[in-house]
């Protein structure tokens, strides 16, 4: 008899994994469905980085396995890019470290801050790796509320002495999925002070930092005074370059999570496939100007969305950054309910909030990844449904 450890109880599959399937047998019964639900662009990166990729791939050594600690020229090139975006100046070799996708860092990371019973302070709603690689590390998660009132921003004031006590580590991430809000520098000041106060280090989580419109510039944890003492900030090239499938991202600030990180990861994990580096070294050093256009689409789509959802009567606030709009879910349902409608009645699929934590019940999450014209189309969709 096989037993699976106890731990995994905790572990459903990862929310997106199991609504593929559903989508997947919609669309086998013959039904058009439009995807809104994952946050992966659905745009691509220049040719000029795909070029680099491809040159890399002719090369002998990138056959063999690749440095556990990323290309030295990838390091630097995270570091130039964070003099550049952030005038945050980083030592490449001690402050900067490669992922395979951010993703794959965030759940690692438990591993080097959290010992069975620790407590994570998670985002609720928040992006579900932070919970669940704290949960694989046999720790505990506090769950900070994220309400519309505060402007989806964590009350610190409000988390209990004995879980300050027990905490390790706070996760932020803004501008945030799901709910689109952004924080200024002053929070950054404030969760500062909250960390050293308590001795908990910051994982800030910032891979939206460039998918913003209106003007809106997002900053960096890691601009404020003092943020390099207590955490780190994770960022990543899937949303900022469009290349979410070639599995690239870093954290960077704090040297000695750094090398703790380092140390679990050399241990797990044998680096990144060197074409993908060196295709991501060309995206962070190369021409940065296509950004602005490949924003303007997204800021149409969102309009396209915002207006979708004032015909339809839902109320939602415009997103000023990320891939994502939070509206709140029509008088009657469920957030559950309501996407269920939508899917099997509209062929729609929006992510209900509760997918994020249990405070995103009453609100929705529609991704932009996908073309103004079908999102018009999704739209009128759901719109010509008989919900009211
Ligand atoms: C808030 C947040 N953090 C991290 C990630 C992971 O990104 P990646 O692993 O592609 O770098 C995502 C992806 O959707 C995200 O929304």
């Amino acid at each position: 008899m096989i037993r699976i450890a106890k731990r995994m109880d905790n572990i459903p599959p990862y929310i997106f994994a199991a609504v593929s399937k559903k989508i997947a047998v919609k669309r086998a019964e013959g039904m058009d469905v439009i995807n809104l639900g994952i946050g992966s662009p659905d745009l691509t990166p220049p040719q000029f980085i795909v070029d680099a990729l491809k040159g890399a791939a002719d090369e002998a050594i990138s056959h063999r396995y690749p440095s556990y600690f990323g290309l030295p020229e990838l390091r630097q090139a995270v570091a130039d890019w964070y003099a550049g975006r952030f005038d945050v100046t980083l030592d490449p070799a001690r402050e900067v470290l490669p992922l395979i996708g951010s993703k794959e860092g965030i759940a690692h990371m438990a591993q080097v801050l959290i010992d069975p019973g620790d407590v994570a302070l998670v985002p609720d709603p928040g992006y579900p790796t932070y919970s669940k690689g704290t949960l694989l590390a046999n720790g505990e998660v506090y769950y900070m509320p994220l309400q519309k009132e505060n402007g989806f921003m964590p009350d610190l004031d409000a988390i209990p002495e004995d879980v300050r006590r027990r905490a390790r580590c706070i996760w932020v991430n803004y501008p945030n999925n799901p709910t689109g809000a952004i924080a200024p520098l002053s929070f950054f000041e404030e969760l500062i002070v909250f960390a050293q106060e308590n001795d908990i280090a910051v994982m800030a989580d910032n891979p939206y930092s460039d998918v913003t419109y209106d003007g809106y510039v997002a900053p960096s944890f890691l601009q404020v005074e003092g943020a390099r003492e207590v955490g780190v900030e994770f960022h990543s090239l899937s949303k900022t370059y469009n290349m979410a499938g070639w599995r690239v991202g870093m954290v960077v600030g704090n040297e000695t999570i750094i090398e703790a990180l380092t140390r679990v990861k050399s241990n797990v994990d044998t680096g990144i496939f060197r074409p993908v580096q060196i295709g991501a070294i060309a995206a962070l050093t190369g021409d940065q100007s296509w950004l602005v256009e490949r924003n303007a689409t997204y800021q149409e789509r969102r309009d396209v969305v915002m207006a979708g959802l004032e015909a339809a009567g839902i109320s939602a606030t415009s997103p000023k950054a990320t891939l994502y709009v939070w509206p709140e879910t029509p008088a009657g349902y469920t957030s559950e309910e309501f996407s269920m409608k939508v899917l099997n009645e509209a062929g729609v699929w929006i992510t209900p909030g509760n997918a994020f934590g249990p405070s995103g019940e009453g609100f929705l999450r529609i991704s932009l990844c996908t073309t103004a014209d079908r999102l018009r189309e999704a739209m009128e969709r759901i719109n010509n449904l008989d919900w009211k």
